[in-house]
């Protein structure tokens, strides 16, 4: 058994994702429940995961979360489709916080939406991984599901591309293709597409698409208060950011949905 740093009520939650793509989920944790500290770590040294292997998603994620574990966080978020897709089944029982990882979690709520037809964007690793699928048939297997991966869209967004008209390009022609299906809400399966959702809104109702950090900061509360881990008090709540490379973009590309007051750290694991 490893040496852990103790935590209690107050310690922080930790998010993870590729690059700024999480803090669409940060952002909606932090409206619902304002007295938790988080931490954050970009892995942009990796990024994209979505084109990574799952032996590489493994080493990496296993690295950041002992780093949590060191700095004792009370909760980890798996913020990244992709690796809850693809590693969530070999990691769940390994460490000693409590996981939550947002394609598991969300599922079961999209499962009850009323409808039949149900769009996926996602990155190619989340898609050829069916997790989406797989985890909605559990709960409901009536809904016929269109997957769909984007391979330039965590680009675009990492790189502050939103409003190039080559950008736009893309995402039409991405739209275009899964509105062939007729889904009647589109799911934006990667944490990077919210960033889009301006772009998205000119091709298709913005309603027609579900932001699953939505569904996932509510089961977050719920299992936060089931597990007796809210925070206690509102005293000294900060946040702190981690990344593995070019803290600079990072900063500039993430403003949409966390402004940082300075860089984040840089702390390659
Ligand atoms: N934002 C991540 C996800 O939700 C991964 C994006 C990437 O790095 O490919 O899947």
């Amino acid at each position: 058994m490893r040496t852990l740093n103790k935590f209690n009520n107050n310690s922080p939650i930790a998010f993870f994702d590729s690059g700024v793509g999480g803090l669409t989920v940060l952002n909606k944790v932090k409206a619902i429940l304002p007295n938790e500290s988080c931490v954050y770590y970009g892995d942009t040294l990796h990024m994209p995961y979505g084109e990574k292997t799952k032996e590489q998603l493994l080493d990496y994620s296993d690295k950041i979360f002992r780093f949590f574990e060191s700095i004792g966080c009370k909760a980890v978020v798996m913020a990244c489709n992709t690796t809850s897709s693809v590693i969530y089944n070999d990691v769940k029982d390994k460490y000693n916080f409590k996981l939550f990882p947002i394609v598991q979690s969300v599922s079961e709520m999209l499962a009850e939406l009323p409808i039949s037809r149900l769009g996926i964007f996602a990155t190619r690793a989340t898609i050829i991984s069916e997790a989406y699928q797989n985890e909605i048939s559990k709960y409901n297997d009536n809904m016929q599901i269109f997957g769909q991966y984007c391979p330039d869209w965590v680009h675009i967004v990492e790189n502050n591309l939103i409003n190039d008209q080559a950008s736009r390009n893309i995402v039409k022609s991405d739209i275009e293709k899964m509105l062939l299906n007729n889904p009647e809400r589109i799911v934006l399966g990667c944490t990077h597409y919210p960033y889009l959702i301006n772009v998205l809104s000119e091709f298709a109702p913005i309603n027609m698409f579900i932001d699953p950090a939505v569904y996932f900061a509510q089961y977050i509360k719920t299992e936060l208060q089931k597990n007796n881990l809210l925070a206690t008090s509102n005293n000294n709540v900060f946040d702190t950011f981690y990344v593995s490379s070019k803290p600079e973009k990072f900063k500039e590309s993430s403003k949409m949905f966390y402004k940082l007051a300075s860089v984040p750290e840089l702390i390659i694991l």
